[in-house]
């Protein structure tokens, strides 16, 4: 949470389910538009935050099946877990505010006399939240009677109906949106309030993100029967919330627009020649940029490749050095001679590459160090490398204004390749 030196320029506190993440789109296109935004012009100043209701179990899961970014924080199980960073750091603080008036045996032992209610499978059963299936029909009786026997019991409850199945019972004090309240609180301790927050969901246990002061919200297209009718009956004249008429995070690209948060064209959606032409040098962007390009350079969507041959001369220094994951050192001239080779050699496969975490910092007048995880996910398999590369933008010639002089890549985690075919 410490990263920043000053106030966030712009939060964004996200759902994954069927808000970031769309299950519907194989091909996972507006989530990667997303992250290309993100990575090119918010990353080094604005706080990224996924809040769902799924268990660091289900969290990790879907991780693993979708091109998702590092969040700077995390917040699982519908606001009763708070992580920081990388190595998701629990917020100790956090878990005590939720043991007021919360006690799970006796929740455990109401909720069984309920026969409406299927409990979920037990990763999803957490210290803060009892979760079960309901069906619609019987939701608004089962949650009114239930409350009424846990008040008995002296508890003081939150239950949350979502997806039209899904039945959560929490602590009071708990929930994306107090989660929300006790981040916000935080960074005003560290006089950090970031200038702008912007909500982003699709379902019930997103309707209290919307009701913290001072938040702009955006309910997906495809939001909930559940949400759009909290809406109706509690925010329908607050400006600062809106229906996108985009589905899942095209609908979070498009609110950035619609609330001038901030620049909101995603360099995905530039064509080549657009992408590539040089205005302002800007590290990030310029990572972003090189990363799309070979992405189409591999899936053969790059038309004329002679031309954009050129561009890659001119970008990677001749005296360059690449040390690959596996700690072969060979130099950029010889990357260029496999690029060409292997340009078009993901054709008609699922494939896609994303950079996460893209942070530079300027070593002097004209040169800058550059980390980020470089992605890569072919079908369902998915590896990723930890990054660093040098830019440079003394003495370059020809129309890009900068050029690469040394990369070097290690493995994340499980991830390796056959290593014949890897660079980059
Ligand atoms: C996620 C969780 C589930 C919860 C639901 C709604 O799907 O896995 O336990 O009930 O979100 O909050
Ligand atoms: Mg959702």
């Amino acid at each position: 949470m410490n990263r920043l030196t000053s106030s966030a320029r712009l939060m964004i506190v996200s759902d994954l389910d069927h808000t970031m993440v769309d299950h519907h789109d194989p091909e996972n296109l507006s989530i990667l538009r997303f992250n290309a935004l993100w990575e090119a012009k918010y990353r080094h100043d604005s706080l990224l935050v996924f809040s769902t209701g799924r268990s660091p179990t289900l969290y990790k899961q879907l991780r693993k099946e979708k091109p998702m970014l590092t969040p700077d924080i995390t917040i699982m199980s519908v606001g009763t877990e708070i992580t920081y960073g990388n190595e998701m750091v629990p917020d100790e603080g956090w878990v005590d505010v939720l043991n007021h008036k919360w006690d799970k045996k006796i929740v455990t032992e109401e909720t069984s006399k309920f026969p409406e209610l299927t409990l979920q499978s037990e990763t999803e059963q957490r210290p803060h939240k009892a979760s079960f299936y309901v069906k619609k029909e019987k939701a608004q009786e089962v949650m009114k009677n239930l409350s009424e026997v846990l008040v008995k019991r002296g508890l003081d409850v939150k239950i949350i109906y979502s997806g039209g199945m899904d039945l959560d019972i929490l602590p009071q004090g708990a929930g994306k949106g107090q989660a929300l309240a006790y981040l916000h609180k935080k960074l005003i301790a560290e006089g950090k309030l970031p200038k702008n927050t912007l909500a982003c969901g699709d379902s019930g246990n997103d309707a209290e993100l919307f009701t913290i002061p001072d938040v702009h919200g955006v309910m997906v297209k495809n939001a909930q029967e559940e949400l759009l009718h909290w809406y109706s009956e509690n925010a329908k004249n607050n400006p600062k919330i809106i229906h996108a008429d985009e589905t899942c995070a095209a609908g979070i690209i498009q609110a950035i627009g619609h609330f001038k948060l901030g620049p909101n064209t995603s360099p995905r959606d530039l064509p080549l020649p657009d992408l590539l032409k040089s205005d302002n040098f800007d590290p990030a962007f310029e990572v972003v940029k090189f990363y799309l390009f070979l992405e189409r350079w591999q899936r053969a969507e790059v038309e004329n490749s002679e031309q954009y041959l050129e561009y890659l001369k001119a970008v990677f220094s001749s005296c360059g050095v690449y040390l690959n994951p596996y700690g072969v050192e060979q130099s950029l001239d010889d990357v260029i001679k496999k690029m060409e080779e292997s340009c078009g050699g993901k054709k008609g496969k699922q494939y896609r590459i994303w950079v996460d975490q893209v942070f530079s910092s300027q070593l002097d007048s004209n040169t800058w160090l550059v980390k980020f995880k470089k992605w890569e996910q072919t079908g369902e398999e998915q590896k990723c490398c930890f990054t660093t590369a040098i830019l440079s933008t003394k003495d370059v010639k020809g129309p890009h204004g900068v050029s690469w002089v040394h990369v070097h890549q290690t493995w994340v985690d499980g991830s390796k390749s056959d290593g014949k075919n890897w660079f980059l």
